[in-house]
């Protein structure tokens, strides 16, 4: 077999690790990594060690769904200390790092009190001089912003921690990966290379182009005693072929979750992938891998969230996406990492930061970033944009977990942009507290009423309707918020009909169904053909004002 051109088989999870854990986009920009590996992995850790019942306990109740509980079954205690004392020797550094940068905010919240700052530029902590600028903000809170791009070329950056898990799926059952490791098994291949180690690409190629055993064998150095298990994850039988969309219309597929592909006969974009594997059985019917073109000429980020960014999908896509499109920051903090920088370092070479109201054009598409408001607790994150799809005269927009909690921004930009034809958007309207998501980066405690009135929640019904009133789209739809079985190990969500998401967004459908639209809540997959032209008068254009971006 080893000179046979083999194909890679459509259900083998490349499942990018760091530290062992599963890699999410906090655990790479050095600063907000390293706050992630102490205040998340090894507080987990240590939980685990002293009570593992407890864990196993919790694990089972459906109330503490998402929690920080590791799903081992109480089982594996041995290899959960090994996996810390193999943490505590490869991230001495890192450990260090995160230490100061508590105590940073400790002496600026003792010691900066309105003065000038100079003088503390002498007890910042040795590990963090250079890399920190001190601030306060208008009323004299202080604060500090890290030079994040250089801390990617420091020791900081410890990119020997990264890994692929490489194992194949016969269902879509994972543990919440935000709470477990991934401990060794006898099925699990790790691969010990970093995310941008193109090796990737030549091993995703082949799902659709065969290569010889030996080629990809030798291109990622798989020692002998390992060759076995990696023979298991190739076949000789190719892929069913890719069928090219030839027609004159626009095809929007859903892919799951937030995750669609927008494409004409020219042109194809990506918003938010998230491609789930085929190869076994499956209750769901569900667009995969085979689905997709052989090149994305634009895939577009929303936000910063770990169910919008998974690296599980996009590395194995790197070869075949032209351009990369995120939203632009470069505020230096903790919790809102520098994503071009961020994508940069892990071989994306293609990344574009797209602004507010800035826009791409190509072919007959252009593509604008919107402001994106709510759904990240009311913290100061600028890594998140919404995003309107215009094609010939046709307009898609593209909303994600934006929380309406004020209609006049969606005003101002309806006025520069008009209406709609289609509207997609999230409506997990209860979302999780602040600390779910961003605890590890906070280093004073917050109170528990505090953490509760600070939520990553999307829009309800009444701030999802009040985006249909600006809009006036003549389809709207809800993504399916986590509910496909293929996502449970990333978002940690299962809903029943008493579930408030689905309340709400079944309460909107209606209400969109009385005014004559099409409206559904979207799951597993859907296939539209729309035409070019918009589906409403051309003279809806005309509303748009003087300094609109578009040109009609
Ligand atoms: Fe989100």
């Amino acid at each position: 077999m080893k000179n046979v051109p083999m194909y890679l088989k459509p259900n083998v999870v490349l499942e990018p690790l760091v530290d062992d854990w599963y890699a999410w986009s906090h655990l790479i920009s050095p600063a907000t990594a390293a706050m992630n590996i102490v205040g998340r992995h090894h507080t987990i850790i240590d939980s685990y060690i002293s009570a593992p019942s407890i864990h196993a306990e919790a694990v089972g109740n459906s109330k503490m769904r998402g929690g920080p509980f590791m799903d081992l079954g109480g089982e594996r205690v041995e290899d959960v200390k090994a996996l810390q004392e193999k943490s505590f020797k490869k991230q001495k550094e890192v450990i260090k790092f995160a230490k100061a940068i508590k105590e940073l905010d400790k002496t600026l919240a003792a010691e900066a009190k309105g003065y000038g700052l100079e003088e503390l530029y002498q007890k910042v902590p040795e590990i963090l001089k250079g890399y920190v600028e001190l601030y306060y903000d208008r009323n004299n809170n202080p604060g500090f912003r890290f030079f994040e791009s250089l801390l990617y070329n420091s020791e900081f950056y410890n990119k020997a921690s990264q890994s692929i898990a490489m194992w194949i799926t016969n269902n879509d059952e994972r543990p919440f990966c935000l709470s477990t490791p991934r401990l060794e098994e006898s099925h699990v291949l790790n691969l010990n290379i970093s995310f941008d180690n193109p090796g990737i690409d030549e091993l995703a190629k082949m799902k659709r182009t065969p290569q010889t055993f030996s080629y990809i064998k030798d291109v990622l150095e798989i020692p002998a005693s390992k060759e076995r298990l990696f023979e298991t994850f190739f076949t000789e039988t190719p892929p069913p072929p890719y069928q090219k969309y030839t027609g004159e219309k626009i095809r929007m597929r859903y892919f799951g979750h937030a995750c669609i592909l927008v494409e004409t006969k020219d042109i194809s974009i990506l918003v938010d992938p998230l491609i789930s594997y085929y190869g076994y059985h499956s209750d769901i019917e569900h667009f995969s891998d085979v689905d997709l073109p052989d090149m994305i000429d634009y895939v577009l980020i929303t936000h910063n969230h770990q169910d919008h960014i998974l690296f599980e999908t996009l590395l194995p896509l790197r070869h075949k996406i032209k351009n990369l499109i995120v939203p632009r920051t470069n505020s230096g903090k903790l919790e809102d990492p520098d994503l071009k920088l961020m994508f940069n370092n892990i071989g994306f070479d293609n990344v574009i930061a797209i602004d507010q109201m800035e826009t791409i054009r190509f072919a007959d598409a252009i593509i604008t970033g919107l402001p994106f408001i709510g759904e990240h607790s009311d913290l100061n994150i600028n890594t998140k944009s919404c995003y309107l799809v215009k094609i010939g005269n046709f307009k898609l927009i593209f909303l994600a977990d934006s929380r309406i909690i004020e209609p006049k921004l969606y005003e101002y930009i309806h006025n520069q942009v008009g209406d709609v034809d289609v509207l997609f958007i999230g409506m997990e309207c209860d979302g999780a507290p602040l600390t779910w998501l961003y605890g590890p980066l906070i280093t004073k405690k917050l109170p528990r009423d505090m953490d509760g009135s600070r939520r990553l929640a999307g829009s309800d019904c009444k701030k999802g309707m009040s985006l249909v009133d600006i809009f006036n789209p003549k389809e709207v739809y809800v993504y399916a918020m986590g509910q496909e079985p293929w996502l449970e190990f990333i978002s940690s969500i299962k809903y029943t009909e008493e579930s408030n998401p689905i309340i709400q967004s079944n309460k909107l459908v209606s209400l969109c169904h009385e005014r004559g639209m099409i409206a559904e809540r979207l799951y597993g997959e859907k296939e539209l053909l729309y035409e070019k032209e918009s589906i409403r008068e051309v003279a809806n254009f005309k509303n748009s004002n003087k300094n609109s971006v578009y040109e009609f």
